[in-house]
């Protein structure tokens, strides 16, 4: 029996301090970089050498600091070195004093790694994920992220469990406002951008933390959006669509990973061996570690997939999660495994070195504490807000201004503001905000009457109520209030009119079966267009929404998505013309939920030669979305033109580079997002009909021109074959397209020969 508790004597202890610190201490003595990995490893391994069974188990027993309690204090368990973790404590104070009984009143001083959901932001929300994907804008994606992570670190937060980016092409799934939409090679962009924003240039960089892609993987395929419900992949499409994002954060260097809740092709995603060994470790090189998703190495009974907490406990262990996230089953079962010899003491260690690795990186055996009176601070520099209103502002999609009714005049006598999302403030910051404060958010009638001269009347009327808890549009207010509404619009020169979806009707367990407006609203909007005033619609939203009826009747429709802390004084800047929307689609918007799924990366497949006119798939209405992928207006226009290739001939492996030029051919300085598509016409699979490969924002003045080139090389080029199980660079004949969205017109070819 070996013993799983070894008391030290002082000199021994003191001996063991020593060398845990002196060799990290001299790969530490220049600041800037990062410690050498022979000094972290030798370090982990000190460190592993003196610990006991027990406490490498505590090193990979994460605890939720709220919502679930525990029997014992967390001191308690601290001191016994049963928790190495915590997730949910974000008050500075609370988290020193946690840190301190680890580093000071444990046997092995190892302190906390505190993690916490830094989504799209910390005490400064921004715009939810979804939003920012539709700037397109990895710059500036990376710059929130960056300040993000400033914020959680100086809170004493140096885990985020971000970026998610699984991809989502059932909006009914309430998370698809977590990602990045439908496309992978964008998703792999912002992915990319977000790690580098979160964890700096290395891993340890100052006031930065580590990161976290999630849920691994496939999660956004669950069966009807229904969040947590089976994923069912083909291979080929977990290779070429699903993995793709993963693979971008591990690439940039991604310090952790989280297993996601569901089954893939009937095998938990946290007792997977294909996906935690075979491909992330195996082939992507994955040296970080896995953390479950909150309760899912015991949710593998749940699953059928373990028949008791200790075979839960040794499948997701042994399919390679490191980490249990709050449900304390590694903490009551490895133990006993390792006891029984079904799982060795070295399994163990590597299980854990990861962990302690990143605790090193991260400095927090140097840097254990924050200094809290710094933290205040930080969280409120007035430049972070800043960067919220501009990215809520970059991140704004237009999709209509049909009379050109945007922009509004600022000499406007009186404006009508309605919805019930145009007085609110917590709605606006979106899921996923739990340290952002609601009473810091600026609601949209706040940023009209900042926006406006006194001498502007604006009038604010609710229209109707809104809660989740309202299944259908009898019990959520009156005709009256309606009428209240409609009599408002008719006294005004313009109306606003703010509709869409609560926080809590998107994100996590926030699946829906319809994509309608929720409650009367449907009833207030059409009450209000009735009126035949100027109108623009203005949506604050998770997900595409079913607006068939207003992309038919209403002329303005400006989608501002959950656009955080500044949101108000954004949409006052977009209304206004002091910004110019410039964000474009991260999906295909059905035009109900008769449609999902609806991508715009599908093949090309049989046509009925009897059907001359073929335009739909089927016979009730059109088989095409409302709006396409990547697809944005402005308040300017653009020309993109002459387009070129370097080679109408490569050999495989060789690169053609694409040019067009873009011209602002509009008034008004404008963003626009030139997006690149191909087609590969054969192959040894059927291969999509667009596929981007290539984007860029650019800023042009009026009358402004700029010339953009992409390159097309084997990672553009290549696919994951299904008929061949491997990664193909083919010889075929390649369509590129380039243009403002997804249906682009500007075409050419080249062909890749054997
Ligand atoms: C949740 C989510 C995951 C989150 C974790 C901790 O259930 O699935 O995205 O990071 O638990 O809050």
């Amino acid at each position: 029996m070996t013993s799983r508790r070894r008391p030290g004597s002082l000199l021994r202890n003191l001996t063991f301090v020593i060398a845990c610190l002196s060799p990290f201490v001299q790969a530490q003595s220049h600041e800037t970089s990062a410690p050498s990995e022979a000094a972290v490893q030798q370090r982990a391994n000190t460190l592993l050498h003196h610990m006991t069974t027990d406490e490498k188990i505590g090193q990979l027993t994460q605890l939720f600091y709220q919502y679930f309690p525990d029997t014992v204090s967390f001191e308690e368990r601290i001191r016994k070195g049963q928790v190495g973790s915590f997730l949910f404590i974000t008050d500075p104070v609370a988290i020193n004093h946690l840190q301190h009984v680890a580093v000071e009143e444990s046997r092995m001083h190892i302190p906390l790694l505190i993690g916490f959901d830094v989504i799209h932001g910390f005490r400064t929300t921004f715009p939810v994920p979804l939003a920012l994907a539709s700037s397109w804008d990895p710059s500036l994606i990376e710059h929130v992220q960056t300040v993000a992570a400033h914020e959680a670190s100086a809170a004493g937060v140096r885990w985020a469990f971000t970026p998610m980016v699984d991809i989502a092409r059932d909006p009914r799934w309430g998370r698809i406002v977590e990602g990045a939409g439908e496309d992978p090679y964008l998703d792999a962009a912002v992915t990319r951008a977000q790690v580098r924003g979160l964890q700096g240039p290395y891993l340890g960089s100052p006031e930065h933390v580590l990161a976290c892609v999630k849920h691994f993987a496939a999660y956004g395929a669950a069966d009807g959006g229904r969040d947590y419900d089976s994923s069912y992949v083909s291979e080929d499409l977990l290779r070429n669509v699903y993995f793709p994002p993963f693979h971008a954060a591990i690439d940039a260097g991604v310090g952790s990973v989280m297993s996601a809740y569901m089954d893939l092709n009937d095998v938990p995603a946290s007792g997977n061996t294909f996906l935690l060994q075979q491909v992330l470790r195996k082939e992507w090189g994955f040296s970080g570690f896995v953390v479950s998703d909150a309760f899912a190495v015991q949710d593998l009974t749940t699953h059928g997939f373990a028949s008791d907490p200790q075979e839960a406990t040794y499948r997701a262990f042994s399919a390679g999660v490191n980490m249990d996230m709050g449900s304390k089953t590694y903490l009551a079962n490895l133990g006993n495994l390792i006891e029984d010899k079904k799982l060795s003491t070295a399994q163990l260690d590597n299980m854990v070195r990861p962990v302690l690795e990143a605790k090193i990186r991260l400095g927090l055996f140097e840097h254990p504490y924050v200094d809290v009176a710094q933290t205040e601070a930080v969280l409120k520099a007035p430049e972070s807000r800043a960067l919220a209103r501009l990215a809520a502002q970059r991140t704004a999609v237009l999709l209509r201004n049909e009379s050109h009714t945007l922009p509004l005049s600022k000499s406007l006598s009186s404006l009508a503001l309605i919805g019930p999302l145009a007085n609110v403030q917590k709605p606006l910051q979106g899921p996923w905000s739990f340290a952002g404060e609601p009473k810091d958010v600026v609601t949209i009638l706040q940023g009209l009457r900042n926006k406006l001269p006194a001498s502007t009347r604006i009038e604010y009327a609710q229209g109707t109520d809104l809660k989740r808890e309202y299944q259908n549009d009898d019990n959520t207010g009156s005709d009256a209030e309606i009428e209240k509404a409609v009599q408002t619009a008719m006294h005004a020169d313009a109306t606003v009119l703010v509709l869409g979806e609560l926080d809590d009707m998107s994100g996590e367990a926030a699946s829906r079966s319809s994509l309608d407006l929720a409650g009367r609203q449907q009833r207030l909007l059409e009450a209000v267009a009735a009126t035949g005033k100027p109108l623009v619609l203005v949506l604050v939203n998770g997900r595409p929404l079913n607006i068939s009826w207003a992309a038919a009747h209403v002329s303005t429709i400006l989608d501002v998505w959950y656009p955080g802390i500044e949101g108000g004084n954004a949409v006052a800047d977009l209304l206004f013309g002091d910004a110019n929307p410039g964000g474009k689609l991260t999906f295909s918007w059905p035009r109900s939920e008769d449609q999902i799924p609806i991508y715009y990366a599908h093949n090309l497949t049989h046509v009925p030669e009897t059907s001359k006119d073929f335009v739909s798939r089927y016979w009730d209405g059109p088989s095409s979305p409302l709006y396409p992928f990547g697809y944005g207006l402005n308040y300017t226009s653009f020309a993109i033109s002459n387009l070129k290739l370097s080679h109408r001939q490569v050999g495989a492996g060789e690169r053609v580079e694409a040019s067009v030029d873009v011209e602002n051919t509009g008034s008004k300085a404008g963003d626009e997002v030139v997006q690149l598509y191909i087609h590969q016409r054969s192959g040894s699979a059927s291969r999509p009909v667009r596929q981007l490969k290539g984007f860029r924002r650019i800023t042009l003045a009026p009358g402004g021109k700029t010339t953009l080139s992409f390159a097309l090389g084997k990672d553009e080029l290549s696919y994951w074959s299904p008929s061949t199980q491997a990664w193909v660079e083919e010889p075929a004949e390649f369509d590129v397209w380039v243009g403002e969205d997804s249906t682009a017109s500007l075409h050419d070819t080249f062909t890749v020969h054997p």
